[in-house]
């Protein structure tokens, strides 16, 4: 079926300025981006983003590295968009990441790894509904 899901361009890949490949890899899979905006989040705002992850280890140093540099924040539209995405990204740890995906050719850490990607229909809802208005969704 014909999914949305949710995606950011990390700071690491923003400051490399990796925005349009990282694009390219996407719209080449068959993801349209129908909302796109380039932002700055407070570490607060990165915080409330990444909330499920507050009781890890890594979750301070994840909000910092989130709000050091603007990231871009997108909506991609396609048959299965949220698994499509997650293949296109690759391997959390690029370490484990497949040739050919982002992570493998951009990500530097598992930290700092170009991508983030919504896991299941309720997160992309809830991701999209965190960033966009409804009016910016443009299908
Ligand atoms: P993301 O898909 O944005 O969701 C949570 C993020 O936490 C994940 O990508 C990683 O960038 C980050 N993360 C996961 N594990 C670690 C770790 N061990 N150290 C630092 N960051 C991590």
């Amino acid at each position: 079926a014909i999914q949305r899901t949710f995606s950011i361009i990390k700071p690491d890949a923003t400051k490399r300025n990796l925005t349009g490949k990282i694009v390219a890899k996407f719209e080449e899979a068959g993801l349209r981006v129908i909302a796109s905006k380039r932002i700055h989040l407070t570490k607060a705002q990165a915080g409330v983003f990444y909330a499920v992850h507050k009781e890890r280890p890594f979750y301070d140093e994840l909000c910092e590295f989130m709000s050091s540099e603007p990231i871009v924040v997108q909506v991609l539209e396609g048959e299965d968009a949220i698994a499509k995405n997650r293949e296109v990204m690759g391997a959390t740890n690029p370490a484990e990441a497949a040739d050919g995906t982002i992570r493998k050719e951009f990500a530097l850490s598992i930290g700092e790894n170009s991508v983030h990607g919504s896991d299941a229909p309720e997160t992309a809802a809830e991701e999209i509904a965190y960033f966009f208005a409804g009016l910016e969704l443009v299908g």
